[in-house]
């Protein structure tokens, strides 16, 4: 079979490293016997607003009869106006993951370079290979805490000038480190973008998390602004709490809504029934969100209180989401192992760019007894 298979796909495969479904076989099937905690893929503690289950009793066979016209459109208008942007500007995807996947292929030819900094998703390098694409990582310093600082934004400015790259890349809240990277460090490298043939995507999946009760932080401000060549992506999976609904969405700058461009590539439906009608009341409640945002920083508070109270682990601060990395001091030992031990899956980070090879761990803010059972392991960890 493996001959059958084009030569851009042959190149991927051979390399693919990485991969969700690999990944979640493996760590159910392991010491299956054990009970599983599963803190390893940063989906809500929380869960959505309660509206989604009040329109999921009023759900029946006939909201799914139809192609979701109707209901796309109405989440289009509701995204336009909670971000205060012309609904033109708007896409949706089968998750904002859906969207990774087409920027890519809409934008890089073979052998076209991205870049991105490091850490970060590892699905923006996986989307640019699959179309045989190359990456290139500007790397955050561990010493600093991997933080988004000013020389972070004059660097990539510098590899947009001198490597030429058809997109940038980066994700802010950070996944795996939590962190924000400042709205002038992206004004900095979007403007250095638009002078180029570049792209900036600014992927704010864990944006929620660091919005205010009154307005949203996101780099759709600058797009609101008039900025060039630039895409912002959110998503209804994570602080919302609808992972399992598959809706994201992005708010394109002007130059790319106006010749279309997503709207003409994209497959006749870009986001199916359910999600469409569930993500404008996860979107409305912005009470459940305060909650969400309010419940998520006191769990971390105490994972990094527990963390901070053993001086054999070590966690890199400044994470305003619900995940955060961490690690053993000794490099004998690896807390995703540890944790395993105790019955806690966690996302190893060691086959990624940026933490490769340092004994990271990712850890999801769990529920209020899984947190307690976690920091109770953390605690106790001996080193
Ligand atoms: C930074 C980031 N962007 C995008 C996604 C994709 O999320 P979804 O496809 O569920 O919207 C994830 C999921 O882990 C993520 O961490």
């Amino acid at each position: 079979m493996k001959n059958l298979i084009s030569k851009v796909a042959e190149g991927y495969i051979a390399n693919k490293t990485k991969s969700y479904a690999i990944e979640s076989q493996q760590n159910s099937a392991a010491d299956s016997e054990i009970p599983k905690i599963h803190l390893d893929l940063g989906e809500s503690l929380i869960g959505p607003s309660a509206n989604v289950d009040v329109k999921l009793k009023s759900l029946t066979g006939k909201d799914l009869l139809d192609y979701p016209d109707t209901v796309l459109e109405q989440l289009k208008t509701n995204i336009a106006e909670f971000y205060n942007t012309p609904k033109r500007n708007v896409i949706l995807g089968t998750g904002s993951d859906g969207i990774i996947e087409t920027i890519p292929r809409l934008f890089v030819n073979p052998s076209d370079l991205s870049i991105g900094s490091s850490p970060d998703f590892f699905r923006f390098e996986d989307a640019c290979k699959r179309v045989g694409g190359k990456f290139h990582f500007v790397e955050r310093d561990e010493h600093q805490n991997y933080a988004f600082t000013q020389k972070i934004g004059v660097q990539l400015a510098e590899a947009i000038r001198e490597l030429n790259p058809k997109l940038v890349w980066l994700s802010t809240p950070n996944n795996p480190t939590g962190q924000v990277a400042p709205l002038e460090l992206i004004r900095e490298v979007q403007r250095e973008a638009a002078n180029k043939d570049c792209i900036l995507i600014v992927d704010e999946a864990y944006g929620e998390f660091n919005d205010s009760r009154s307005k949203p932080y996101t780099a759709v401000d600058l797009i609101n602004e008039g900025a060039k060549q630039l895409i912002v992506l959110r998503t209804f999976s994570k602080a919302y709490g609808l992972a399992g609904a598959r809706t994201g969405y992005g708010i394109v700058s002007n130059d790319i809504a106006e010749d279309s461009i997503f709207t003409k590539w994209n497959l006749p439906y870009d986001s199916n029934n359910i999600g469409a009608i569930l993500a404008p009341l996860v979107l409305e409640d912005q009470e459940h969100m305060q909650f969400v945002r309010e419940e998520t920083n006191r769990l971390r508070t105490q994972i990094e209180d527990a963390i901070n109270s053993n001086s054999n682990l070590h966690y890199v601060r400044g994470s305003v989401t619900n995940t955060l990395i961490a690690k053993c001091k000794n490099p004998k030992f690896k807390l995703v192992t540890e944790l395993a031990n105790n019955g806690m899956v966690v996302c190893d980070q060691d086959r990624y760019m940026g933490t490769g090879g340092k004994g990271y761990s990712r850890i999801t803010v769990g529920r209020e007894n899984e947190v307690k059972t976690l920091c109770d392991a953390l605690r106790e960890f001996r080193g």
